[in-house]
């Protein structure tokens, strides 16, 4: 070989060494999701050891500290003791509280000397330690190391949402705790938590003990899917409620975890538990029984006297049970028939000057909220409650498309976006989807990690008004936690990163990378998610009159796709997919996405059958509706 080559292969050699310890810890690679504000990597790591010590300055760390330590109690089966911090320590952890620092703020440095946390108390040195925590080993390992880093962080939205569902199917409280955990570990500080709907009405009021023990259960359940013909149910007894103590000790838990717990009890629409409970708060009278199929229900709150009474007795106990500051009083998919008919609506809308059933609709929703600000509280309400004469304290969740938030923030309410064109987790977001259901839609990871939630035509003082967005969790076919984790993570990573982090900051390619090391983190936690990010997709083209095209994609920036047109799985030997298929026949192919010689996801398997309509391009007769 000439010396020339040896010079040069040594310098490759150096090269690709030099470049593999960089890519190992380059900011890229770091599994923190949402990624911080700002982060640099150093070459080297600290290690914790269960003899290390946590100094701390302040005694309302100690709770932060103590859901880190619980954590790696449960990890790897030891705790760090704590301190009382009094002077600079080496080899240790030392957390200080910084009364200078914003709420959610924080500062976390890992070098030789040890870990150093800086934050506010409120929240910012509990995220300090939740970044910390995607950072130790995905493995049971008796000494943790730590890869020097310097992060400075804080957040770029106020409201950071995710919203359960738990009338449709019910989750215990348990699973709600993991839920919330869930939440914390993406630095989500809202939890919105569905109570109350037409088939389930899941908390406790001791003033009405029958919205739990009748409106809490229903008689059976849809089997399948709504679209399916014809409508086929079974007959199980389903339900489920929390008790007063239930709930205060999932809000105690999520309160140490930094999160809000927000409770929505639906008004005047989506009320059919409590209707079935007492009849008497509807127009006709009933009786009625909870919903046993999803939708919308015509029979609604009757907002006459003795309603108001009903409900703001509701809200007395749900306002002594959530101490933050928003109730979310729903106010979405109110049919008007009922009112219609009903004497008593018709006489308010006339009393009240009302014009029709939507000033009723304002009429109703402008008490409520008002009631609630006499209790210190401020009603969310869903965008059907906009209204140009609409108090304006009250926050708009704009779910149908941007619109609602547009209006809402235009008109100066404080706006929580979540249009479920972005923010729907019960949308589907495989072609992959094992026989199990979802509501409808396709939500892929790669377009909420792509969202923006304040809208382009907002102008810099109305886009104050848009104090973040939220993710919902409608669980109609979603029936267990097992497929509850799936059809969040990692969806909430991406929408997490859209909350948390600086906008400009946001690289599909990175978060691709730092998601896949966080799988290890997932799979090391026992929790489920979706590998939907590794699925292949295909489209045709014709490129003449006798051949089509087949072009197989994926969303993941990295990897190979390999293929096969033969019927079998593709193997790391099949042919690897470089440029589209040209065929004049019909043909099989299977792909399966491979890094290294790992594969990901799940194969692809379809038949391509060549017609004179394949590939073909194809023009609407009417237009589209816009959803
Ligand atoms: C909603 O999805 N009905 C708010
Ligand atoms: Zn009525």
């Amino acid at each position: 070989m000439h010396l020339k080559s040896i010079f040069f292969i040594i310098l490759l050699f150096m090269y690709f060494s030099v470049t593999n310890l960089l890519a190992q810890y380059s900011p890229g690679k770091i599994p923190i999701i949402p990624i911080p504000k700002k982060v640099s990597v150093q070459r080297g790591s600290f290690t914790i050891k269960a003899t290390t010590t946590i100094f701390f300055n302040s005694p309302e760390i100690l709770s932060d500290i103590e859901v880190f330590n619980d954590y790696l109690g449960k990890m790897y089966g030891f705790r760090l003791k704590t301190e009382k911090y009094s002077e600079e320590k080496k080899n240790q952890v030392v957390i200080l509280s910084d009364t200078s620092m914003l709420s959610e703020n924080y500062s976390l440095s890992v070098d030789s000397e040890g870990i150093q946390i800086k934050g506010s108390t409120s929240s910012g040195i509990f995220y300090a330690l939740q970044s910390l925590s995607l950072l130790l080993p995905a493995g049971k390992v008796a000494e943790l190391q730590i890869p020097f880093v310097n992060i400075e962080d804080s957040p770029r939205f106020n409201y950071r949402g995710m919203h359960l569902d738990v009338a449709r199917h019910f989750f215990t409280v348990d699973e709600v705790k993991r839920y919330i955990d869930c939440l914390a570990r993406y630095k989500f500080n809202s939890f919105h938590w569905h109570l109350t709907d037409d088939q389930g009405w899941r908390v406790e009021i001791k003033k009405y003990p029958k919205l739990h023990q009748i409106g809490g259960w229903r008689k059976g359940t849809l089997i399948g899917h709504k679209f399916d013909e014809p409508e086929q149910y079974d007959t199980i007894r389903y339900g489920g409620f929390y008790s007063q103590d239930e709930i205060k000790e999932v809000v105690q838990y999520a309160k140490k975890h930094h999160i809000e717990v927000i409770p929505e009890i639906e008004m005047p629409g989506h009320a059919l538990g409590a209707l079935a409970a007492y009849p008497e708060f509807s127009c006709s009278g009933g009786p009625f029984e909870t919903g046993k199929t999803w939708g919308v229900f015509q029979d609604v709150f009757c907002p006459d006297e003795e309603t108001f009474q009903f409900l703001e007795n509701i809200l007395d106990e749900v306002c002594l049970l959530f101490p933050g500051k928003y109730i979310h009083i729903g106010g979405d998919e109110c049919p008007k028939e009922r009112w219609k008919e009903c004497e008593h609506c018709q006489e308010r809308i006339r009393k009240e000057n009302l014009i029709d059933e939507n000033g009723l609709q304002r009429y109703f929703t402008n008490r409520i909220s008002e009631y609630l600000k006499t209790k210190n509280k401020i009603a969310i309400g869903w965008d059907e409650i906009l209204d140009e004469k609409l108090n304006n304290e009250a926050v708009i969740m704009s779910w149908r498309g941007y619109k609602g938030g547009i209006e809402g923030a235009s008109r100066g309410h404080n706006v929580i976006m979540t249009p479920y064109s972005h923010c729907y987790f019960d949308y589907y977001q495989s072609r992959f989807t094992a026989g199990k259901l979802a509501i409808g839609g396709f939500l892929p990871i790669d377009m909420i990690y792509r969202y923006e939630p304040v809208p382009d035509v907002l102008n810099a003082q109305q886009a104050t008004h848009i104090i973040g967005a939220q993710g919902n969790v409608w669980t109609e076919y979603i029936t267990n936690e097992e497929y509850l984790q799936e059809m969040v993570v990692p969806r909430i990573c991406a929408l997490s990163e859209v909350l948390w982090s600086p906008k400009d900051s946001r690289d599909y390619n990175s978060f691709t990378s730092r998601l896949q090391s966080h799988f290890k983190f997932l799979n090391f936690n026992k929790i489920n998610y979706s590998t939907a990010l590794y699925d292949i997709s295909s489209r045709i083209h014709r490129s003449s009159e006798s051949n089509i095209e087949i072009e197989l994609s994926t969303k993941f920036p990295r990897g190979k796709i390999h293929f096969t047109i033969d019927g079998t799985d593709p193997k790391l030997s099949s042919p690897v997919f470089t440029s589209n298929v040209i065929t004049d026949q019909s043909l099989p192919i299977h792909a399966a996405l491979f890094e290294g010689v790992q594969q990901l996801g799940n194969v692809f398997r379809r038949n391509f059958s060549v017609s004179l309509s394949t590939g073909k391009e194809i023009s609407l007769a009417n237009p589209p509706h816009e959803e």
